[in-house]
């Protein structure tokens, strides 16, 4: 048990020698002047100069970004200068509209080879990609831990999980084009249902997914048919640079765009009116300007996923070892940037005292450091600004009689911030608001489970819960007034996306459309029939086509 205060304690405390102080937060990053160890996996600048537009590596003469590590160096005079990773372009409305052309050439009005193609010659094009695409692995995973700062095993993980549901991707397709073979009869007419594309795509992955968010919209909107216009994240865009050949030899002419700039491209695409589907990650205020930009919002499939601010409520019968674990997984793995982490924690007052008490403890066993330290769980932010805007909200939270409630918490150096539990949060309070996106966690404590229930039933978000208890009776309590709140119960776990062949979405401003293995091959694509009344020449036709292999659409053929 820790010797820490178990009630909450004002301001970031000096603890025991286990808690960080802003001095030991800044010992924690590279020294100016002394060499990087070997896991740091360090790598010269990379000029990407080019972008993938109509089957060619454009070389872009324009404006370039340069791109920063939220990992920088300290030196004994205060300084910290972030290590420059490359540049990349920031592309001009021309060079976006070229994109859009490309995709639209690809289209053809949904005549082009890519969307007619049968599904067995697209399932070749994307594994060709998939095979070019593991090659490079190891580049695309140091990038993206220099990027964003991602710890070594979690950026491989996350290139391994996109992986994986390529691969599934593939699978499902092939259970759905095999399931789509038959013909249905009714009522005198033969028809073969079938899954058609729906038109050019715009996908935009977020910055805490950057690969794996990407692909999960990229993929089947590819697989499906549909030309894409991809751009990259805000933050992780030099992780594309490796696969950029791969998506130029992989697959026709303009199917695959790749584009790096900021709104000053993604409107212009929109406004061309020529994207029938937007694919967005992000903010649900960035995801209705783009919205509403499109002239024909009817025509627009929209595949959203937005904000959260998924609560856990520990009931006063929860087993405290595992609440606690997962608390501390749900609200701090990767810094707590993750749409679907515990961003507010209602805990039953009877076991509040108990439950900080651990926290702290657990929070102490938390190791900081640079994301290549062997076991490291908390790492620099990646966002300009991010320690400042959560320490804002920890101070605004103290305004209004809020804690800090852990040994170190609101102790931040450069990017580095450690772990905060505020106690007790309020509805006066930012925190109680705001989707932190951080290891900042609120906890407000409750004796009537009305308080959790309230909160939940008023937020303007609905992806996930989690319910910590061991009484049956209390968790059912619970569970059936709160599915009709949100997309996932979660029992005795934090909150999370996978497996991804389970249905992810949420109600209210958190999401629109359900991704899945299965649910992303029906998000990009549209049921199309081709039907006949069932008279001897009609049959004779249909028989014809299908035997001489005349159609791609109409077909029998069986993918095994
Ligand atoms: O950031 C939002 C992601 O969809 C969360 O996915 O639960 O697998 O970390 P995850």
């Amino acid at each position: 048990m820790s010797s820490q205060p178990s009630t909450p304690v004002a301001g970031p405390v000096s603890g025991p020698a286990a808690a960080h102080t802003p001095e030991s937060l800044r010992g924690l990053f590279p020294v100016a002047g002394q060499p990087l160890p070997e896991a740091a996996h360090a790598f010269a600048p990379i000029e990407q100069r080019t972008c993938l537009i109509d089957g060619k590596l454009e070389e872009w003469p324009g404006e370039m970004q340069q791109v920063f590590s939220p990992i920088g160096e300290v030196d004994a005079a205060g300084g910290f200068a972030p290590r420059l990773l490359g540049s990349c372009p920031i592309l001009d409305e021309a060079a976006a509209l070229r994109a859009v052309d490309a995709a639209d050439r690809a289209w053809a009005d949904g005549m082009g080879a890519w969307p007619t193609m049968g599904v067995a010659e697209r399932i070749r094009h994307v594994e060709d990609f998939a095979r070019r695409m593991a090659a490079r692995r190891t580049e695309v995973v140091r990038i993206m831990m220099w990027e964003i700062c991602k710890s070594w095993q979690d950026a491989s993980g996350e290139f391994d999980r996109t992986m994986e549901y390529l691969r599934d991707t593939i699978d499902a397709l092939k259970d759905l084009d095999r399931a789509s073979s038959r013909f249905v009869i009714e009522k005198g007419i033969y028809a073969q249902i079938r899954r058609a594309p729906l038109g050019p795509v715009l996908c935009m992955g977020p910055y805490n997914y950057p690969l794996n968010e990407t692909f999960c919209t990229l993929m089947p909107a590819l697989i499906m048919g549909n030309p894409v216009i991809v751009k990259t994240p805000r933050l992780g865009r030099l992780l594309y640079s490796p696969l950029m050949e791969a998506f130029r030899d992989a697959f026709p002419v303009g199917v695959v765009n790749i584009l790096h700039g900021d709104r000053r491209i993604v409107k212009p695409i929109m406004a061309s009116g020529r994207i029938n589907v937007l694919a967005f990650i992000g903010s649900s205020t960035a995801a209705d300007a783009l919205r509403l930009a499109h002239p024909h919002p009817h025509r627009l499939r929209c595949v959203l996923g937005l904000d959260a601010k998924n609560a856990g409520i520990v009931l006063d019968c929860a087993d405290m070892d595992l609440t606690v674990a997962e608390a501390l997984q749900g609200s701090f793995s990767f810094n707590g940037q993750r749409c679907t982490a515990l961003k507010m924690l209602f805990v039953h007052q009877k076991r509040l005292d108990e439950f900080l008490a651990r926290m702290d403890e657990g929070i102490r066993k938390l190791r900081i450091g640079m994301p290549w330290d062997e076991g490291v769980r908390i790492t620099p932010l990646p966002v300009p600004g991010k320690s400042a805007y959560l320490d804002d909200l920890v101070q605004d939270a103290a305004a209004h009689g809020g804690k800090v409630a852990n040994s170190g918490g609101g102790t931040h150096a450069e990017t580095l911030y450690h772990p905060t539990v505020v106690c007790p949060a309020t509805p006066q309070m930012r925190v109680y608001h705001e989707e932190q996106f951080g290891p900042v966690i609120p906890v407000i404590p409750f004796t009537d489970i009305e308080t959790p229930v309230r909160y939940v039933v008023g937020s303007q978000y609905g992806q996930q819960l989690s319910i910590f208890g061991n009484d049956p009776d209390d968790v059912a309590r619970l569970i059936d007034p709160m599915v009709n709140q949100v997309c996932r119960v979660n029992i005795n776990s934090q909150c999370q996306r996978g497996p991804d062949t389970f249905p992810f979405t949420g109600r209210k401003d958190s999401a629109e459309g359900t991704l899945s293995v299965s649910d992303a091959l029906r998000c990009f694509s549209i049921r199309t029939l081709v039907a006949a009344k069932g008279s001897d020449a009609n049959k004779e036709i249909l028989t014809s086509i299908i035997r001489d292999r005349r159609s791609n659409f109409l077909s029998n053929d069986f993918i095994l």
